[in-house]
């Protein structure tokens, strides 16, 4: 199977895009594997590739064709998709921006297309807190995961940050109690969470980090262990990347299953069967494009 794909690959000139989460497996045979911002950098600068083929969620892909519309983006699955990023319907947004007219509409990646388009920035969990910093407007509204948004608000005290009411149901699961048992367990071990994880989560974790922080902060730290507060897929690569250091999931396991619809399998009839084709209207990708590109400006970076 690993074979073929790299033959197909190959063939149709396809370069493989893989998020953090995806099945160890399909991280391996990618091109190149990261969290939403570098997928985002990685999409943009792809040059000499025909196809895109995006192994994460609908939001993801969709991005990359936002930023490279000149290129054909596949997603092995139609149906994985971002609970979180369906929190913000279109017609709320609207009413909010109608709502506060000065406020400038913030936007983590993880929205459909529709709402980007009418969003003035957009934001990743890895330059949430910079881009919030660089906007020039006092009031914000911050969509759609709330947890980002309290995260964000603790950086920022000079404007008015006015927070959706969204969140990731596989970070909400994390407790109090996960991170009290893992420190009495392991109590020389660092617990370092992902931004989308409950305020009381943030508050008593030793740092707060992207899926990517949560490898660079691994590699600087003189730690021997890692429990680590987000999707499990990232321990993969955090293993595979630290051969020297342990991790250890903050309590039990937490999977994001739109994610993990991604197999070897489907990736092979992705690219075999040029499927399934990322199309947005053009109109929803020139003004999607400006608050993505505006987030990717010189200074926003994490
Ligand atoms: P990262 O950008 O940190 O990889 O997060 C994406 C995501 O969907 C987290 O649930
Ligand atoms: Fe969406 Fe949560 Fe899955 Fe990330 S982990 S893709 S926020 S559902």
């Amino acid at each position: 199977m690993i074979n073929e794909i790299l033959k197909l690959k190959e063939k149709k000139k396809a370069i493989i895009l893989a998020h953090n989460y995806q099945f160890p497996e399909i991280q391996d045979i990618a091109d190149f594997v990261g969290d939403s911002l570098e997928l985002s950098r990685k999409a943009k600068e792809v040059k000499d590739a025909k196809i895109i083929v995006f192994c994460g969620v609908k939001f993801m892909a969709e991005t990359a064709k936002i930023l490279s519309p000149e290129k054909k983006v596949l997603i092995p699955e139609i149906d994985a998709g971002c609970p979180l990023a369906d929190m913000a319907d279109y017609d709320e947004v609207i009413e909010i921006k109608n709502k506060y007219p000065n406020a400038w509409v913030v936007s983590y990646v993880n929205t459909n297309a529709t709402v980007k388009a009418i969003s003035d920035v957009c934001c990743t969990s890895g330059n949430a807190e910079k881009v919030v910093r660089n906007i020039p407007a006092k009031k914000i509204v911050f969509l759609p995961d709330r947890n980002l948004c309290w995260y964000v608000k603790q950086k920022i005290s000079d404007k008015e940050i006015i927070c959706w009411d969204g969140y990731c149901y596989v970070h909400q699961k994390f407790t109090i109690d996960d991170i009290k048992q893992v420190k009495e367990k392991f109590p020389d071990a660092e617990v370092i969470v992902h931004p989308e994880c409950a305020p009381e989560i943030q508050k008593i974790a030793d740092g707060i980090y992207s899926t990517s922080g949560m490898l660079k902060r691994v590699k600087n730290s003189n730690s021997r262990k890692f429990i680590i507060g987000t999707e499990e897929g990232i321990i993969h690569r955090l293993k595979k990347e630290n051969p020297d250091k342990e991790f250890y999931s903050l309590g039990q396991p937490k999977v994001c299953f739109d994610m993990k619809k991604i197999t070897l399998e489907k990736l092979k009839i992705s690219l075999e069967e040029e499927k399934y084709e990322i199309n947005l209207d053009e109109k929803i990708i020139e003004n999607a494009r400006k608050a993505l590109e505006r987030m990717l400006e010189p200074g926003s970076e994490r």
